[in-house]
């Protein structure tokens, strides 16, 4: 037995970074290598795709501030105190993600980094264009659905903290998205 253990441990051979055995199985050993090596594959992954979640919540938080206030006429008022209302709650997303940012090795990046690309959040030529703003608002919403979904499957088995914060955020993007598109279905109608 022993003998034929040694010719085992002999015949195993590298293919690229893959231990693999004669009979063609890999390793107890090298699988749990590879899955570590994975594994922190994807928390930098992660900190890549939440840094990108970091930069939509910013980026939101400056254009909510200019339509909550760029607004004009009595039809823009509740979008302008919803849009101000919201503001806090992305900031709030923006923070949360900067500190699990670094709570799992990254860096929070600098603005050197940022690059804006809510072309539908931009000031719309007339200021008393509400429903220009609430298509941008549902735009700018869904991109962070979607970015939070995204997360959430990356984060699946590997980074249980992350993915729960992601699911938190992703209620609240939700909601945003559902006040918005009930703020369209009525001002589209009048
Ligand atoms: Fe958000
Ligand atoms: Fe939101």
């Amino acid at each position: 037995m022993l003998i034929i253990k040694r010719a085992d441990c002999h015949s195993e051979r590298q293919e690229g970074r893959r231990h693999v055995t004669a009979d063609g199985s890999v390793p107890q050993n090298a699988q749990k290598k590879e899955r570590l090596m994975s594994d922190s594959n994807v928390k930098e992954e992660i900190i890549r795709e939440l840094s990108v979640a970091y930069w939509m919540e910013l980026e939101t938080v400056m254009n909510y501030i200019s339509s909550s206030v760029n607004l004009d006429g009595v039809r823009a008022e509740e979008i302008k105190k919803s849009l101000a209302a919201d503001v806090t709650a992305e900031l709030v997303h923006a923070q949360t993600i900067a500190k699990r940012i670094k709570t799992i090795g990254g860096t929070v990046p600098g603005t050197f980094d940022f690059k804006a690309v809510q072309t539908s959040l931009q000031p719309p030529a007339k200021n008393t264009d509400v429903v220009a703003v609430i298509k941008g608002v549902i735009e700018a919403e869904d991109a962070a659905v979607a970015q939070y979904n995204k997360l959430i499957k990356l984060c699946d088995g590997v980074d249980y903290v992350t993915q729960d914060l992601c699911i938190q955020a992703l209620g609240d993007e939700e909601e945003h998205c559902r006040e918005f598109r009930g703020f369209l279905a009525e001002y589209e109608s009048a």
